[in-house]
């Protein structure tokens, strides 16, 4: 962050900062989400504050949010709920071409709660990271590099690399043998290059960014959560030790 920080003062840049999964995620004791001038978190059901959909911006500047808040919503100069409280009837303006990109209160309330818990799932995560480092190790994989210092992980999502060693099976093979052992795993992510719109439209290819691509074709994460027990870990660990072997 601040390498681009000092990129975007040296060229009067504004700063959007994708923190989707990072609401724990602090650099130096900076929260992130608040480096630049907008920070982008999503409550969206894989995240670690969940909301079903929907998501939050934090920014620096009041009125930038005030415009974010109307372009969120059809660029209505005041909410619904302004316009229906106890104090009567209140026109509103339509002073933008906005959009429809309101979280519903419903989904806020959902939300809301989950604040007090973020902590005491963080210490959870923690508990189960140190426990997959000690199950896993000495396979054929390579487990998550540990956090720089000075920093605060969100311990989101644990990811090992697969297929980068020789002896074990290539990563969706290793998909494909988890699938079998009845263990859901994910990709965070493929290269961008190797998705069709993005070759397509800009003429990408995926050759020009070899370390993207690799890690894009051996990264699998593996199921993590508060809410998973260390039985459910074990099993988890004895199924990668099945599925790299076969
Ligand atoms: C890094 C990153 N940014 C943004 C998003 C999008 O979040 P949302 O689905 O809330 O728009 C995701 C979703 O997984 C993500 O992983």
């Amino acid at each position: 962050m601040d390498r681009i920080m000092a990129i975007a003062r040296k060229h009067q840049l504004m700063v959007i900062e994708d923190c989707a999964h990072a609401v724990e995620t602090e650099y130096r004791g900076i929260k992130a989400g608040t480096f630049g001038d907008f920070g982008c978190f999503s409550f969206y059901v894989t995240k670690n504050v969940v909301a079903g959909e929907g998501g939050m911006i934090v920014g620096r500047d009041a009125e930038l949010v005030a415009r974010a808040r109307t372009l969120a919503l059809h660029g209505m100069s005041k909410d619904a709920w302004h316009r229906f409280s106890d104090k009567g009837y209140k026109h509103y303006q339509v002073v933008e071409c906005g959009f429809k990109y309101n979280m519903m209160d419903l989904q806020a309330a959902i939300g809301l709660h989950q604040l007090a818990r973020v902590e005491q799932n963080w210490l959870r995560r923690r508990a189960l990271w140190e426990m997959y480092g000690q199950a896993l190790s000495g396979l054929p994989l390579v487990l998550p590099t540990p956090p720089e210092p000075q920093t605060r992980h969100a311990l989101h999502l644990y990811t090992v690399r697969i297929g980068n060693t020789g002896t074990s099976p290539d990563r969706d093979t290793f998909l494909d043998n988890m699938n079998a052992l009845g263990i859901g795993t994910g990709v965070h992510y493929q290269s961008v290059a190797e998705h069709p719109y993005y070759r397509e439209r800009f003429g990408w290819d995926p050759d020009q960014w070899p370390n993207a691509r690799a890690i894009g074709q051996q990264t699998v994460s593996l199921p993590i959560s508060s809410r998973l027990t260390d039985s459910e870990l074990q099993r988890v660990a004895e199924a990668v030790t099945q599925a790299l072997a076969c």
